[in-house]
């Protein structure tokens, strides 16, 4: 009964006693929490459902309901109150929040504090996808909001006990990746010249600048980059690139190069060696994917960029502290074995349709539209689930007239490998898998989850989800870019977090202790300063919403008022260091020794009380909803509950012995609770601020 979600408790009792009065045994009982402190601390809606299945007026449905439940929940709960029509007013009982809190013993050393809660009875078998960026791109803001994001549901689920395993599907592979190749031949070519970033960058700004103009001015300008590009080509030995050292800034440069290059092109042809330049990045990519030793060359030079962008996107991981490891990367390029079963299963398994009979359930259909593969996918109804925006129906394309599989074709091609072969501690194949991508994604995951169910692959018993989020958007309301129209540096955006971090801890220390700034050293503000930069993005991409675009300010999401990471992190800093003090005036006390009883007489005691016990409660909605932003709200409530029971209540000066322990204890309880909730949002605690 104890240190188990509350919420869970009530819903079980309410669940059974309707059940056995003849209500709906396995109907949601509508248990809720309390939408106003007035209401109690739950509420319960069931009477109405129940006074129309048998007849009764609603106060009456709730009469039964209160006299089936109340002998149940006699030690959990306050005599119920039904409010009208029919509600039933639920209001936990001081005795047993004292109770749930006085179970919750202290963190063994070493171990993992799960402040007494259990793990799940059934894990589930997760994927999380997420971060998934692409090669020789740097990641832009969404590919950090995925990271982030992702993250918080991969440390959310795992401390309920889940078995999660996550996924890093990075675009390593597809039609893009000639360019990648030929991107990093010609940035090492031109490196091993002496030729400095800047000139190329100059380069690439000449043939954006081509753009529009006529064949004739194209011509030439484009012929000399070419011959040029060949001299390159020929001369070097291209064995070579495969060994040097560039970084991923240099690679995205060459491969920005090749795209510049090419749509500089339209109609002309231009020649690089012998070839028409136009068709080179594809006839790359077809010998990377052909494979064989004849295409080392190729398959060389595309594992060196993939090992660039992975060793990039690791360095950005472990600057952030998120969990992935170089063991999670398992991108499109791992599935390239599949693709071409992917294409015979849909072709075995989806039939013609039959209009002429209603279907049993939403289906698809096999086509071929001018050579391309496509999927066609139908409701019940036999109507067309996808439309474009004309209103006509809308395939999903699986394999172009020229062979090559698209990004569907990759995410079937993934989502059987999770479904199926993937192996788990406990066994194989996941039960619930969870993708992390900016919402304009939407379309394409409905697509591809409708034909795996199509296929049969994806039954009910699955749980899937899409994990969308919104925007980051720049002071002016458009997507985040720097001021000169580029994207933003994840790595100095994070340098910018932590020095102005830095800049307004030495100030408020200044303040506080004169320039000698108290016990902090330099190496220890510092490091107080990263987790402060670090924990503010994270947190502002984490507090409202997923999907609700929001406006990036330095200067909002390192506030120290307001619901912000700096905020949460000083309550948590200033919790301990009122323990400390305590602890400094009256030496070493034990508030989880045996005899200590939590007290909850205060009525800000109890508000706390109640508080941190609603923590299990709130972690089942954040796991279930995939709602980082509810476990925020938490934790800022708590906090805000800790300042005003710490305003009302002396610990210190506490009237007696044993209800300074109590206090101590609530103290306690509240910075675990803090610890835990942040850590599980990625955010490393500060002890001092
Ligand atoms: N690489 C993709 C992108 O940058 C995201 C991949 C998301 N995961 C997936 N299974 N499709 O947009």
């Amino acid at each position: 009964m104890i240190a188990q979600s509350t919420l869970k408790l009530l819903r079980d009792r309410f669940r059974a006693a309707i059940g056995r009065i003849g209500g709906d045994p396995d109907a949601d009982p509508g248990v809720r929490v309390a939408t106003e402190a007035r209401f109690g601390d739950f509420q319960c809606n069931a009477a109405m459902a129940l006074a129309r299945k048998l007849g009764l007026k609603p106060p009456e449905a709730a009469q039964r309901i209160v006299a089936a439940v109340a002998p149940e929940l006699a030690e959990v709960v306050e005599p119920l109150e039904i409010a009208n029509p029919g509600f039933i007013n639920i209001r936990l009982r001081t005795s047993y929040l004292a109770r749930c809190l006085e179970s919750i013993e202290p963190p063994a050393a070493g171990a993992e504090d799960r402040l007494g809660l259990p793990k799940v009875a059934q894990p589930e078998r997760v994927i999380v996808d997420y971060s998934s960026p692409n090669i020789a791109k740097q990641m832009h803001v969404g590919h950090l909001r995925s990271t982030i994001i992702g993250d918080a549901f991969v440390r959310v689920l795992g401390f309920q006990g889940h078995d999660v395993l996550r996924q890093n599907h990075i675009g390593d592979w597809g039609t893009a990746i000639g360019m990648v190749i030929l991107g990093l031949w010609y940035i090492a070519a031109r490196l091993q010249r002496g030729e400095r970033p800047a000139e190329i960058e100059k380069r690439i700004a000449e043939l954006h600048a081509l753009r529009g103009k006529p064949d004739e001015t194209r011509q030439p300008v484009l012929e000399r980059i070419a011959a040029e590009w060949s001299l390159d080509l020929e001369n070097q030995a291209l064995d070579d690139f495969a060994d040097a050292d560039i970084q991923l800034e240099q690679l995205e440069l060459g491969y920005i190069f090749v795209q510049a290059l090419v749509a500089a092109i339209g109609p002309l042809v231009i020649r690089v060696k012998r070839d028409d330049l136009i068709a080179v990045p594809q006839k790359v990519t077809r010998m990377l994917q052909q494979g064989g030793p004849e295409n080392e060359l190729e398959r060389r030079a595309w594992r060196r960029a993939r090992e660039i962008s992975v060793a990039y996107c690791q360095s950005l991981y472990d600057r952030l502290g998120v969990l992935l490891k170089p063991e999670d990367f398992r991108g499109e390029s791992a599935y390239n074995d599949d693709l071409p079963r992917v294409i015979t299963d849909l072709r075995l398994t989806l039939k013609p349709r039959d209009r002429s009979r209603p279907a049993a359930d939403a289906y698809g259909e096999l086509r071929i539209d001018q050579g391309a593969t496509c999927v066609y996918l139908y409701d019940a109804k036999h109507q067309p689930r996808f439309k474009n925006p004309d209103g006509q129906e809308l395939p999903m394309i699986v394999q172009k007239s020229d062979g090559a599989y698209l990004y569907a074709t990759t995410d079937l091609a993934a989502i059987r490998y999770r479904l199926m072969e993937c192996v788990f501690p406990a066994g194989k194949g996941a039960t619930r898998i969870v993708y992390v991508t900016d919402a304009r994604q939407k379309q394409h995951f409905e697509m591809f989850l409708a034909a795996a169910r199509a296929l049969g692959w994806l039954t009910p018993r699955v749980n899937v989800q899409h994990a969308t989020f919104g925007s980051v958007l720049g002071e002016d309301k458009r997507p985040l870019k720097t001021r000169a129209g580029k994207n933003v540096k994840l790595a100095e955006l994070l340098d910018e977090a932590e020095s102005r971090a830095l800049r307004t801890l030495d100030e408020k220390l200044d303040q506080e202790t004169g320039p000698q700034r108290g016990p902090l050293d330099e190496a220890q503000r510092r490091e107080i300063a990263r987790r402060i930069g670090v924990g503010a993005v994270k947190y502002s991409d984490l507090v409202r919403d997923r999907n609700s675009d929001y406006v990036f300010s330095f200067d909002a999401m390192l506030a120290m008022e307001g619901n912000t990471a700096p905020y949460m992190l000083y309550a948590y800093a200033r919790i301990r260091s009122i323990y400390r003090k305590v602890e400094a005036r009256l030496g070493k006390l034990d508030p989880y020794g045996p005899d200590v009883r939590i007290s909850l007489d205060r009525p800000e005691e109890r508000t706390l009380a109640l508080r941190l016990v609603r923590f299990a409660d709130t972690l089942d909605i954040v796991a279930a909803d995939l709602a980082p932003h509810v476990l925020c709200s938490y934790l800022f409530d708590l906090a805000g509950e800790f300042m005003r029971f710490f305003e009302a209540c002396p610990v210190l000066q506490a009237e007696s012995d044993s209800l300074r322990l109590s206090r101590m204890r609530l103290c306690d309880l509240t910075a675990r609770t803090l610890r835990v909730g942040l850590g599980l949002l990625g955010i490393e605690p500060v002890e001092r601020m």
